[in-house]
């Protein structure tokens, strides 16, 4: 059942180190260049953002976790309480399980009830989009209405479909799919990875689909081969693949400096700083979901100290490049080495750019 497989997924992830062994999410290839003379006051430091049409006190999402298991309703409503007060996004977890048994409904309900003015993304898999359109629409709108959604994820997990025991493999149509849905569907449409990334050329398929938000969340943080490696009976695949995917801040560069549309970072982001480096990349929000979870796990207090953290970590990163608000921090110098910089060199992206932007 879909329900049972929530819980495994958030005792793994409590319990287990799901993250990537040998890639990391390249942040630490990046480094922003000090300013030794920001003439800024830290105090005034601006993190607010309006890019998803409402005002957020910091570029920080907690991206999609969890739903559809009673022990995920407590966790929904910490986590709900929590961007209301500190005014951040959260994203709820895939609502599959809801849609198909609508008992499990008050377990993503509980976050509007808690949130009730925050951004709220809801969230569906490309799986359960494809095919006869009219199923599709209204099963995408049952997830918006559900939580009085101000945008809809719908999540790429090709890589954990393909380890799973009970995985969707057949992603023929997803493109044409998400189409409809954007055409469809009145609320803007966010497409989100959930760990491996997306390339340039995803990428711009996605723009030209007409999505109005991309979050990469990249390689780096958890590992979804990974997750699913505990609960296989067999662990070769798993294991084989657990470090499979494009870095956070490759795949970040890739899009933020090619597409229009809004970019969020996410995938191993685990600070401020990584926050920082992110938005100086190009991303407009970053996004975070393992270290919150923990939190969550622990409850509202932790989750109130870790984000309160999170945004004085940004400013002092700011402040050390000289930067008042996020749009100053987007062009702010920096240096890309290793492998960041040699994966983003072999794909043909000028990493120069970056160096010296003012
Ligand atoms: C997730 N993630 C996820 N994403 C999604 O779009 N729908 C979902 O239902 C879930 N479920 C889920 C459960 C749990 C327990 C975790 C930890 C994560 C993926 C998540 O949103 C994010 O993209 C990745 O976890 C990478 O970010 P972090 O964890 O490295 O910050």
């Amino acid at each position: 059942m879909i329900s049972d497989r929530k819980l495994e997924h958030l005792l793994l992830c409590k319990h287990y180190d799901v993250q990537y062994k040998n890639k990391n999410s390249g942040f630490k290839d990046i480094e922003l260049v000090h300013n030794a003379l920001p003439e800024i006051n830290k105090e005034e430091i601006d993190i607010s953002t309006n890019v998803f049409g409402k005002k957020l006190e910091s570029p920080l999402l907690i991206t999609a976790i969890t739903g559809g298991h009673p022990s995920a309703f407590k966790i929904n409503k910490e986590l709900a309480i929590a961007a209301e007060s500190e005014k951040i996004g959260l994203g709820l977890g895939s609502q599959r399980a809801a849609i198909e048994n609508p008992e499990l409904s008050n377990t993503y309900e509980i976050a509007r009830e808690n949130a009730p003015n925050t951004l709220l993304i809801g969230n569906i898999g490309a799986p359960q989009i494809i095919g006869d359109s009219k199923n599709s629409k209204e099963f995408a709108q049952k997830a918006i209405d559900m939580i009085d959604a101000d945008i809809l994820a719908i999540h790429l997990n090709a890589l954990q479909e393909s380890i799973q025991p009970e995985g969707d493999v057949n992603a023929t149509g997803y493109v044409n799919s998400i189409e409809n849905i954007v055409e469809e569907i009145d609320v803007p449409i966010m497409v989100k990875e959930t760990g491996t990334g997306i390339a340039f050329e995803e990428g711009k398929t996605l723009e030209s689909a007409g999505v109005d938000f991309i979050d990469v969340a990249g390689a780096g943080g958890t590992s979804w081969a990974a997750v699913e490696t505990y609960r296989a009976e067999d662990r070769y695949i798993g294991e084989l693949f657990w470090d499979w995917g494009i870095p956070t801040a490759v795949t970040t560069a890739e899009l933020s400096n090619s597409l229009d549309i809004p970019i969020i970072s996410s995938g191993g982001i685990r600070s401020g700083l990584d926050a920082a480096k992110a938005i100086a990349l190009g991303a407009d929000a970053v996004g975070m979901a393992l270290p919150i979870l923990k939190e969550a796990f622990v409850g509202h207090d932790e989750i109130i100290k870790f984000i309160n953290i999170f945004n004085d970590s940004l400013k002092i990163a700011m402040f050390l490049v000289g930067a008042k608000n996020l749009e100053e921090l987007k062009n702010s110098n920096l240096i890309i080495k290793g492998d960041t910089k040699e994966w983003l060199v072999e794909r043909e992206f000028n990493t120069k750019n970056y160096s010296r932007r003012n």
